[in-house]
């Protein structure tokens, strides 16, 4: 399967490009840092990396146009948002700032990158079910990822 995954470069990302290139999967990974994407693809045969910051929707754009429109070999057949991350804290010392960046990784990024990816008709079969979201929440405390 051609599988695309965000947040490719650490931590769950990274543990499940190994595993899915390792099970003979084609892993377009996607993360800001250049650099761990072009280690990654000198070390993995079937990963391709592409640099882009899921919570800029220009880049989120440019990152799909370079999939291509999803014909012939172009369209994905999963879609793994997993990029985030969990910044807690009780809500009246978090700045609306902080708020609004976590809530930008976490939440508007899914619904960006998956809307543009169906937009360009990435997705090949255009089946929900191909679609993965990781999420996290924290119910001890009172801002948390959702
Ligand atoms: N770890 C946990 O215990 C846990 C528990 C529950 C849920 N989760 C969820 O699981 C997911 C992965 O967590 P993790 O702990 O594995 O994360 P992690 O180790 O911090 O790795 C984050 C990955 O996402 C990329 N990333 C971060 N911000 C990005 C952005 N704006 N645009 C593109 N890529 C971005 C990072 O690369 P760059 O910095 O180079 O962009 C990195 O590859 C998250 O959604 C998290 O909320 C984690």
């Amino acid at each position: 399967m051609k599988i695309l995954i965000t947040g490719a470069t650490a931590g769950i990302g990274l543990g499940c490009v190994e595993s899915f290139c390792r099970d003979g999967h084609s892993v377009i990974g996607i993360a800001r840092g250049v650099e761990k994407l072009r280690d990654l693809e000198a070390r993995l045969d079937s990963f391709r990396g592409i640099a882009c910051d899921i919570a800029d929707e220009d880049s989120v754009a440019a990152m799909v146009a370079e999939l291509g429109d999803g014909t012939g070999d172009g369209g994905l057949d999963v879609l793994i948002n997993n990029a985030g991350y969990g910044a807690a804290g009780p809500v009246e010392q978090v700045s609306l700032r902080d708020w609004k960046a976590q809530f930008g990784v976490n939440v508007d990024a899914f619904v960006v990158a998956t809307a543009a990816s169906f937009d360009r008709a990435v997705i090949a079969t255009g089946d929900p079910s191909d679609l993965r979201r990781l999420s996290s929440g924290q119910p001890h405390v009172r801002v948390f990822a959702i």
